[in-house]
């Protein structure tokens, strides 16, 4: 299957995407993920990106399509690929339509998880990422490690993200609301949404998700 999966920040994303690219055994490619691994690396386009992911805003296009489309290109994608927080606007919406046209594939569906503000502003707040796999994600309350600080799976060190604070937040919201939010629009008016509630525990979600996308509704 080609999935999208779209919503704000800090819907649960990362954390369903995980999850559902294991149980549909496709790989999860997540631009985020990609970018903050080229952070860490200190590689020319982790510096670049970085000062657009700290102020909250969008890196541009023309390196992020680049870099969604030479992952698209990997070997494991080529039977399908779940792709999180990309496309995140409706150029890079109809730059994935050309690709893939290219290549004479389609999408199967765009996941779009709802939540309330308030819900990912609290999602986000209590966030803990490991420094070592970015599969390993936390919540202080929601989800907390056994050891404050240190990750459950593997022993490493949880962090909390330079974009998580409120500030930036809420100018991730509004670039959501503005930017993001359009592609929702532009995919319905190729049948293939389906919208899900974000709520409720992980796993109800999970399961809200794979139903969603066997009915396509
Ligand atoms: P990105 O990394 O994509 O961040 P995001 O879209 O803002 O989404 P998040 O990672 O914040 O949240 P999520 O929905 O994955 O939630 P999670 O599962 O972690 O992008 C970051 C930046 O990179 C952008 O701002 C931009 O600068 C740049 N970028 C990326 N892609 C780009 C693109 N295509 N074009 C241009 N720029 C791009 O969950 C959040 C928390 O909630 C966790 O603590 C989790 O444990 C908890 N949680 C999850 N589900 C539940 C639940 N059901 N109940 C309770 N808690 C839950
Ligand atoms: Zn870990």
């Amino acid at each position: 299957m080609r999935i999208v999966l779209v919503g704000p920040p800090g819907a649960g994303k990362g954390t369903q995407a995980t999850r559902l690219a294991e149980k549909l055994r496709i790989p999860h490619i997540s631009t985020g993920d990609l970018f903050r691994a080229n952070i860490s690396r200190q590689t020319e386009l982790g510096k670049l990106a970085k000062s657009y992911m700290d102020a909250g805003n969008l890196v541009p296009d023309e390196v992020t399509i680049a870099m969604a489309k030479d992952r698209m290109e990997q070997p494991d994608a080529e039977g399908g690929f779940l792709l999180d927080g990309f496309p995140r606007n409706v150029s890079q919406a109809e730059a994935l339509d050309e690709l893939l046209q290219t290549e004479g594939i389609k999408l199967d569906a765009v996941l779009d998880l709802e939540a309330p503000e308030d819900e990912v502003v609290k999602r986000i707040a209590g966030r803990r990422v490991c420094r070592e796999d970015s599969a390993h994600v936390f919540h202080v309350t929601y989800s907390p490690p056994q050891q404050e600080g240190v990750c459950d799976a593997c022993g490493g060190e949880l962090y909390q993200r330079d974009d998580d604070s409120e500030e930036t937040v809420r100018t991730r919201l509004e670039v959501y609301h503005t930017q993001t939010e359009p592609i929702i629009g532009y995919y319905r008016a190729q049948g293939l949404v389906v919208t899900i509630s974000a709520m409720g525990p992980v796993d109800e979600v999970t399961e809200r998700a794979l139903e969603a996308l066997k009915s396509g509704k």
